[in-house]
């Protein structure tokens, strides 16, 4: 069930049966030679979407596609919030839908670059409960983040489809994730070198000039989109599983 395709007669009766709901929350940001711009947007999008099919007891909310990205904005395309804005952004989101009553709020992330940031923004709203004990408007909410990458057997999949140039930036399994929910923008290009260089960076302009073609440690040339099948059905499965854990514990 897709909160963007529901009415809000819809959505009062769902809040009947469960007070839960998942957000996808990625970035947009340049995926080098043969990734799309919005990869790690979609690809919690596409997992959340595919775990949800035709269930009405599993709700997907709007996606957060502009996360933590300033170390790419020397690459045209790719946009970013402060931590500061992305903080303040997920606490309106959060409030938001805790006026109508959803009370644990699941967070499916598709960027490293965002974890820092959502931690500090469950702080932020955490706190407001702990501030002001009995009646705070954030009492009894839970929140809940997870990196699709780390739901249960996924990163054993990427490491036997990619045995070597997994990499870190532009990997090969979210490129795929990506040509399985879109087949129409498959790309095809040359990656020099093979596999891509590692190591650490600072602002955008550093960022570029160590990764010039915008990779990290990875050869993401045999993205296709059979394999993201066949990761996007493992990573569904594994977060419906999640999610419900999620929506059970205490
Ligand atoms: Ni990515």
């Amino acid at each position: 069930m897709r909160l963007a395709l529901s009415t809000w007669q819809e959505i009062e009766t769902y809040l009947s049966r469960s007070k839960g709901v998942i957000i996808p929350i990625g970035s947009f940001e340049q995926h080098g030679p043969n990734g799309l711009v919005g990869t790690d947007a979609l690809c919690p999008e596409i997992i959340a979407n595919a775990a949800a099919g035709d269930s009405e007891d599993i709700l997907i909310g709007p996606t957060f596609s502009v996360g933590c990205a300033q170390h790419h904005l020397a690459f045209p395309g790719s946009m970013t919030l402060r931590p500061s804005t992305m903080i303040a952004a997920i606490a309106d989101w959060v409030a938001s839908l805790r006026r109508h009553g959803f009370e644990r709020i699941y967070f499916l992330n598709g960027h490293g670059g965002n974890i820092a940031t959502i931690q500090a923004a469950f702080a932020e709203i955490y706190a407001e409960a702990s501030f002001a004990a009995g009646g705070a408007p954030n009492r009894g909410l839970q929140l809940k983040l997870r990196n699709w990458w780390e739901l249960e057997k996924v990163g054993a999949l990427c490491k036997e489809l990619y045995p070597q140039g997994h990499g870190m930036h532009a990997t090969p399994s979210e490129v795929s994730v990506t040509y399985y929910g879109y087949p129409g923008a498959v790309k095809d290009a040359a990656m020099t070198p093979e596999i891509a260089p590692i190591g650490h960076f600072h602002d955008a302009d550093d960022y570029r000039r160590r990764f010039p073609d915008g990779r990290i440690g990875s050869n993401p040339a045999p993205a296709c989109p059979e394999h993201g099948e066949r990761i996007v059905s493992l990573a569904a499965k594994a977060l419906v599983a999640d999610y419900n854990r999620f929506l059970d514990a205490d």
